[in-house]
């Protein structure tokens, strides 16, 4: 159903997120029509701007980065006059009392009840203070209940702390001022229609989930590998490095979408409990075996970016395997990978289930080539699920080949696949928590992660390989899995 009415505050709007997805993904919204009737949202600037030079501002991103163009000027004048800018500095006590008046203002020129959502599009230092600022103006009290109205959450962007201690710090300093349910942590990734789609893939289907284990499955492949570099984002990127950046939230949360139990309902803690004792099955790496198990790599001219330290070891492409210790997965590798300024962009899961046990076809040639089953799901671009299986070629003789049966979600669907973060604002002021991170698996996550981060950075968990931008990665990927007789599907 449709929204309540709300205002979003939005700190960061002048930033990169906020013009490139959040403004857009609204703008979207306004468009189909799928904004609450009473809507506004203000943005809280440290730079001051008249409205009609903040409006100004947006309209430019979206002409550049809205998903349907040109813009529809009816849409954009609706939703331009909801938009509104107040100047402010983070440490000023008096900022959000100024604040706290406009938004009461604000609430009653457009009827928006005094229901509030706080989006922190911020980098991740300024948290703490824009957390304890509002409540000090009284904007975030604490709701406990259920349903409490005028409703009061907070979004929360990545990347959520930067290791285990201040990941823990920060759930610690929101847990003063929030309830655990007015706190939605963003990982756009669970956004993703295609990611989305995976437990209904495997829940709405009989046919997969009795195979789905270690009983039929080889090995599965998670692999989110991306065209562009670090573009103008040098400084950040080389403080976070890929583990942090997509490891810890994006490749753990489809890990977790694909190799968790069938939830008791599809409601936001059923689906978050499960995800959660994946996250407590994996198998921890620490000291030497992170060696063995992680290859890292960075790209040739990385460290001539603007903003990285000219002898960083920051890895800006990491493959690696991982087992998750419980009953269905025992003895089944997943292996991961991600990485930046590689040869084409392509995020992908695939299962790869075991060959059959008897080759029944002719010559040794003919059974050497059969090759098991690949369930591939297509997370971006050509979205859809392809399940290779193996055919007689036409003709007098048994020869086999591999072909493939295949959806597409652009030939199926006459809707473009929405982006992520139209679902994702759409849930905030729904109130439905599903598909964001809950404080525990984040946690988790990171208790993961960390110990990998300091093995490496120790120089314990090997060296960072040099490649060539635009290439496939480090040739020490492919060992990775060749040790284990197997090779990547994607840049095999
Ligand atoms: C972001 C990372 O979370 O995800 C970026 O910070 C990365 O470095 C991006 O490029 C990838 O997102 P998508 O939706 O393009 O796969």
């Amino acid at each position: 159903g449709q929204p309540d009415p709300c205002t979003i505050v939005l700190f960061g709007a002048t930033g990169d997120l906020a013009q490139r997805k959040l403004f857009p993904a609204l703008f979207e919204l306004a468009r189909e029509k799928l904004l609450p009737e009473s809507f506004a949202v203000v943005a809280f600037s440290r730079s001051s701007h008249d409205n009609d030079a903040f409006r100004a501002q947006v309209k430019k991103g979206l002409e550049e980065f809205a998903r349907t163009q040109p813009l529809d000027e009816a849409t954009w004048k609706r939703f331009s006059s909801r938009l509104e800018c107040i100047a402010g500095a983070y440490d000023d006590p008096a900022s959000y009392e100024r604040l706290s008046a406009h938004l009461d203002d604000v609430s009653k020129r457009h009827g928006t009840q005094g229901n509030q959502l706080y989006y922190l599009a911020t980098p991740a230092s300024t948290f703490p203070k824009l957390i304890h600022g509002l409540a000090g103006a009284g904007l975030l009290p604490r709701q406990e209940q259920a349903g409490a109205k005028p409703w009061r959450r907070l979004v929360i962007e990545k990347p959520f702390g930067h290791d285990l201690e201040t990941a823990r710090e920060l759930n610690r300093e929101l847990a003063t001022v929030l309830d655990e349910k007015q706190i939605f942590r963003i990982d756009h990734y669970l956004g993703k229609e295609t990611v989305q789609n995976i437990l209904v893939f495997r829940f709405a289907n009989s046919i997969f989930e009795p195979l789905w284990n270690r009983d039929h499955i080889d090995h599965v492949e998670i692999s989110a590998l991306e065209k562009i570099d670090v573009e103008d984002r040098g400084q950040f990127y080389d403080e976070t490095g890929v583990i942090r950046d997509i490891v810890q939230n994006h490749l753990l949360q489809v890990l977790a979408l694909c190799a968790m139990e069938a939830p008791t309902s599809f409601g936001a803690e059923d689906i978050r409990d499960e995800k959660s004792k994946v996250f407590r099955a994996l198998r921890s790496l620490e000291g030497s075996d992170v060696a063995s198990h992680v290859v890292v790599g960075q790209y040739e001219g990385f460290r001539d970016t603007k903003g990285v330290a000219k002898d960083s070891r920051t890895p800006t492409f990491v493959a690696m395997k991982l087992n998750v210790d419980n009953w269905r997965w025992q003895g089944v590798p997943f292996y991961l990978r991600a990485g930046k300024s590689l040869s084409k962009r392509v995020t992908e899961v695939s299962i790869h289930f075991k060959t059959v046990p008897f080759c029944l076809f002719g010559t040794s040639d003919t059974c050497q080539r059969l090759q098991p089953n690949v369930l591939r799901l297509r997370i971006q671009p050509q979205e859809g699920i392809g399940l290779s299986i193996e055919t007689k070629v036409p003709g007098e003789d048994v020869n086999l080949a591999g072909v493939n049966m295949d959806f597409s979600y652009a030939e199926t669907f006459d809707k473009p696949v929405p982006e992520a973060y139209e679902r994702l604002l759409l849930d905030c002021m729904r109130g439905n928590a599903t598909l964001f991170a809950r404080k525990d698996s984040v946690e988790q996550a990171w208790a993961y992660i960390t110990p990998i981060l300091q093995a490496l950075d120790s120089g314990k968990g090997g060296e960072v390989q040099p490649y060539k931008p635009g290439s496939t990665g480090p040739t020490a990927a492919r060992e990775l899995l060749a040790r284990d007789g197997r090779h990547w599907t994607v840049f095999p």
